[in-house]
C-alpha cells in the first residue's frame, strides 16, 4: 500500500463516505513504516517503546539505564558492577538478585537498568528493536511493581488475573519492584509466596527491590520459609552509604 492509498482511506474516512470495500480494507496489508514515512531510527524507537510498555517498563523507567546512573558511594559502584555482570551473564545466571537500601539510593533504576540491558541484548540478536517478537518478549520478561501487581491481580480476578499470575510464574525474567510496599493481608501473602516458591522451584531468577524500611518487616510478613530461600536463591545488593536521596538532593 503506498501513501496514496493511505492518503485515500484517511479522506474517505473522515468525510463520512465509507471505504469502496470493506474487504480490501479487511485484506490491506498493515501500514508499513515507509508507509507513514519513518526513518529507520524513528522505527527502531518506536518498536523499543511497543517492547518496553508490552514488558511492563513505565514511563519513568525509560531514562533509567546504567548510562544514566551516577554512583555515589562504593555500595552504588559495586551494585552497578553486580548489575552490568548479571545482565551480561544472562541467561547464564544461577541466582536472581535483591537490591536493598533506603529511598532514593537507585534501586529501582539499576534493576530497570538491568532489565533494559538484557532487553537490548536480545533485541541486537534479532537485528533490531523491529525484529523481535513482542509476543515472545512478552512470555520471557516481566517487569511488576508489587502493589501494582496486587491490584490488577485482584480488580481483574478470573480468567486475566490467571493469565497475570502465570506470566509471573512462568517468565524467565521476572522483576518485582517495591516488594514490601504492598498491603499485608492474606491475599497478598499468598500471591507471592506462590511467586517466589514456585520460581525457586524452578530455578527462575527473579530481581527483586526492597525499601530498607521495609526489608525489616519482611521476616514478621513473610516468614522463614520465603526469607531461606531467597537466601540461597538470590545475590544480595545492600546500599549502604548515607548519601542523601537522589530525589531531593
Ligand atoms: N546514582 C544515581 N544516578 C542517577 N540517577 C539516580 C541515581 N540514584 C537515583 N537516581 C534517580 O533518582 C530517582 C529515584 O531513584 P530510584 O527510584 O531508583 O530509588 P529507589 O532506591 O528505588 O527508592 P525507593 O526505595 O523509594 O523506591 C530515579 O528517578 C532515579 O533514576
Ligand atoms: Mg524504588
Amino acid at each position: 500500500m503506498n501513501k496514496e492509498a493511505i492518503a485515500a482511506i484517511v479522506e474517505r474516512a473522515t468525510s463520512g463516505q465509507k471505504p469502496e470495500s470493506t474487504r480490501v480494507e479487511a485484506t490491506a496489508p498493515a501500514l508499513t513504516a515507509e508507509d507513514l514515512g519513518m526513518t529507520d531510527i524513528e522505527r527502531e524507537r518506536s518498536a523499543m517503546l511497543h517492547v518496553l510498555g508490552l514488558v511492563g517498563f513505565r514511563k519513568k523507567q525509560l531514562g533509567q539505564t546504567f548510562d544514566a546512573y551516577v554512583p555515589q558511594e562504593e555500595s552504588q559502584k559495586a551494585a552497578v558492577e553486580i548489575c552490568q555482570a548479571f545482565a551480561n551473564d544472562w541467561p547464564d545466571v544461577e541466582r536472581g538478585l535483591i537490591l536493598m537500601g533506603k529511598t532514593g539510593t537507585g534501586k529501582t533504576h539499576l534493576a530497570a537498568a538491568t532489565l533494559r540491558e538484557i532487553l537490548t541484548n536480545e533485541a541486537v540478536e534479532s537485528g533490531g528493536w523491529s525484529l523481535t517478537n513482542p509476543v515472545r518478549m512478552i512470555r520471557k520478561y516481566a517487569w511488576f511493581r508489587v502493589p501494582w501487581l496486587l491490584n490488577e491481580y485482584r480488580d481483574r480476578r478470573f480468567e486475566s488475573g490467571a493469565k497475570l499470575r502465570e506470566r509471573a510464574l512462568t517468565c524467565d525474567l521476572l522483576v518485582l519492584d517495591e516488594l514490601g510496599a504492598e498491603n499485608a493481608t492474606d491475599f497478598a501473602l499468598d500471591l507471592l509466596t506462590d511467586i517466589l516458591g514456585e520460581r525457586y522451584e524452578e530455578e527462575r531468577p527473579t530481581v527483586i527491590t526492597i525499601n530498607q524500611a521495609t526489608a525489616g518487616e519482611l521476616k514478621g510478613r513473610y516468614g522463614d520459609r520465603i526469607l531461606s530461600r531467597f537466601a540461597g536463591a538470590y545475590k544480595r545488593i545492600r546500599f549502604t552509604g548515607d548519601e542523601p536521596d537522589w530525589r531531593t538532593r
